[in-house]
């Protein structure tokens, strides 16, 4: 599917806020290959031209000569990025956890935590029309995000309905929060959450931006908050790459700038299942991001592999010790 070029939703960010735009940038990319891992009609213009541009300079072309002869991914464009296998991840986890694949409860309560320009409220097809969809974000973002959407035809409230993008969920709502504190509780529960129901909780991107002992009071008052049944789908960098970024033994982890890499400050421990189990939430699954790569392209050897992603996935290359994807439910 090839995406109009960007318009731009033209406001000024923060830096951290416009990681939101890089992330856009890489799913808008995804979109335009043949058997695309993602598709997002919206993600070029959310992008904007400037993201878009930089994401483009940096894509590769891919040579999946080795991947076997029927596989629907041979004739890629670009190679996949660090990003397409992530939202290809977090589309099938939410999917489980909403049809109750995961904890065993169908789920009807969304919270995005960072949602940033995350579009799953429009494209994905397998949200439940009763479902309640929260989004959280800082002031900046959550002001631009309806108004983004909106001018890009989709709806964003019951008062739309003649729009040319419907909500695929019963009612979205954007919330300013600084999810560094814990008042986004009292926001979340005066928009309409009901503690009492279970919930699926999606943090993609956003525990980095996190001090250590912001991160796990987010995660501990999630628990709290999480009726028996919920879940949570999140992924992070690793305790390691902070590290090597700080004592500079680390020097580039693309495709994010340096500078961006440098407000991260929050890493999974090495023993994640027992961080997690300390923060109430028990691990269900707990993947590198060779394990995701090797589910996209359904192959197992680094072989068949070799000339596919722009990042090494080798089974315990670098990433696999700078990244890992969580999925854990409620311990109640
Ligand atoms: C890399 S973006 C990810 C956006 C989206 N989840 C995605 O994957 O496309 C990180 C998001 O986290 C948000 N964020 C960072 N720190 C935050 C904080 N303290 N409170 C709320 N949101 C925060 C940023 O504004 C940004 O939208």
């Amino acid at each position: 599917m090839v995406v109009t070029q960007a318009t731009s939703v033209d406001d000024t960010l923060s830096l951290v806020s416009d990681s939101a735009r890089v992330i856009a940038a890489w799913r808008a990319i995804e979109t335009e290959e043949g058997t695309p891992l993602c598709v997002d009609p919206f993600a070029a213009q959310l992008a904007g031209t400037h993201a878009l541009k930089v994401a483009r300079s940096m894509a590769q072309p891919f040579d999946g000569r080795n991947l076997p002869a029927d596989s629907p991914h041979r004739h890629r464009a670009f190679k996949v990025s660090n990003v397409a296998p992530r939202v290809w991840w977090f589309d099938r986890q939410a999917e489980a956890a909403l049809g109750g694949r995961t904890g065993g409860t169908p789920l009807t309560q969304v919270v995005v935590m960072g949602s940033g320009m995350d579009t799953r409220p429009w494209r994905c097809s397998f949200i439940p029309a009763s479902a309640r969809w929260f989004e959280l974000d800082l002031p900046d973002m959550a002001a631009i995000k309806p108004r983004a959407m909106r001018a890009l035809g989709a709806q964003t409230s019951g008062e739309e309905s003649g729009a040319e993008h419907p909500l695929r969920c019963a009612r979205w709502q954007a919330l300013a929060a600084d999810l560094s504190g814990a008042s986004w509780v009292t926001q979340l529960e005066a928009a309409g959450f009901d503690r009492a129901q279970p919930a699926l909780f999606i943090l993609e991107g956003l525990l980095m931006y996190l001090l250590p002992a912001h991160a796990h009071l987010l995660l501990k008052t999630m628990a709290e908050v999480a009726a028996p049944g919920s879940v949570v789908v999140t992924h992070n960098i690793t305790d390691r790459l902070v590290r090597g970024v700080a004592d500079g033994s680390i020097a580039a982890y693309p495709p994010f700038s340096l500078d961006l890499v440098k407000t991260w400050y929050y890493g999974f421990a090495d023993d994640t299942e027992a961080e997690f189990a300390s923060l109430g939430w028990r691990v269900t699954e707990c993947s590198p991001r060779s394990g995701l790569v090797r589910q996209v392209f359904g192959v197992t050897s680094d072989e068949e592999l070799e000339g596919c992603c722009d990042f090494d996935c080798a089974v315990g290359g670098s990433i696999d010790s700078f990244s890992s994807f969580v999925t854990a439910v409620v311990a109640k």
